[in-house]
């Protein structure tokens, strides 16, 4: 930690020495196992900020569950060649013991996310979002740049609980970092693509694509000023093979809470008037995916 943070001041004064303006610092947590989703954080992150920072940590306290931890994948130097050739300056790649002293004994002192913790993925996943804000605020605090440079951090829509609730962490406390977001990035067949796509054999992946194509159906529906089909979608999903529907919903992307008929976002037919996010997560052979999208009236 010390000789990152030592690092990072030597770039940033380095910066400075040449006579540039205050830099902009970006910085893109990830866990690893990078993918082009977590390329396209970079590439935005290096497009839009004089110093690029990345973080890889697999972060137990974010999961419930121990044997999805002991199996998250791990591949350091694939990792470590991807960040550099997308033009990463400094790489924060900590052991556990850095980060927790005393694993696996939990720290004492963290982060609630409170009630937007305990909605749809913080509702399948206890402490979920206890232990992303708790990682995210120590990759803040340790990654935070001195003065003058101005700090960033990116983070990708696919996550878009995660992306909500860390905004409003920083609301609430005050953190000096702006929250910046970069699109879902999907495969060739609309597959969001995701460090536990590894694990779906051929026809578990064949069964995934009925997520994306729900969320077209309801981005379709809303772009073309029909009601919502959302039951649909559901019997859909809930009958179709391989596909164990965890929830499907549509949401007012501020609150994360359903949306109703007759509300401010839908009309009484079910057409929506604002912008509003659809969720889904399902289990498909031994991973569960997530997905979503926004959508749009037209
Ligand atoms: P991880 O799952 O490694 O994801 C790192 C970042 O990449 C997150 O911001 C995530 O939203 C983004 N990302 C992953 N797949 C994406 C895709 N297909 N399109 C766009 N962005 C994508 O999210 C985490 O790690 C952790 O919770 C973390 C924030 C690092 C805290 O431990």
């Amino acid at each position: 930690i010390a000789s990152f943070r030592a690092a990072l001041a030597e770039t940033v004064a380095a910066h400075v020495r040449d006579g540039r303006d205050a830099p902009v610092v970006g910085l893109v947590p990830t866990m690893g196992a990078l993918h082009s989703g977590h390329a396209a954080l970079i590439d935005a992150a290096r497009q839009h900020s004089d110093i690029v920072l990345a973080s890889i940590f697999v972060n137990p306290l974010q999961f419930d569950d121990d044997a999805d931890y002991l199996h998250y994948p791990r591949t350091p130097e694939k990792d470590i060649a991807l960040l550099g050739e997308h033009g990463v300056d400094l790489v924060f790649a900590p052991g556990i013991e850095q980060m927790y002293p005393g694993y696996p004994d939990a720290p004492l002192v963290t982060l609630s996310a409170g009630e937007l913790g305990r909605r749809w993925e913080g509702a399948a996943r206890p402490g979920h979002f206890d232990g992303v804000l708790t990682v995210v605020a120590k990759l803040f605090h340790i990654m935070t740049p001195p003065a003058p440079a101005v700090f960033e951090a990116w983070f990708g829509a696919k996550d878009a609980e995660q992306v909500a609730i860390i905004s409003r962490m920083v609301a609430d406390l005050d953190l000096e970092v702006s929250i910046r977001t970069v699109p879902i990035v999907r495969d060739q067949n609309g597959l969001a693509l995701s460090s536990r796509n590894q694990r779906l054999q051929e026809e578990d992946y064949a069964s995934a694509l009925a997520l994306p194509f729900a969320l077209s159906a309801l981005a379709e529906d809303a772009a073309s000023g029909r009601p919502l089909g959302l039951a649909d979608q559901v019997a859909e999903l809930s009958s179709a093979d391989g596909v164990e529907l965890d929830y499907l919903v549509v949401l007012d992307p501020a609150s994360l809470r359903e949306i109703e008929p007759g509300g401010s976002l839908q009309d009484h037919d079910g057409v929506l008037r604002g912008e509003a996010l659809a969720l889904i997560a399902a289990r498909v052979g031994p991973v569960r995916l997530i997905d979503n999208a926004l959508l749009v009236p037209g």
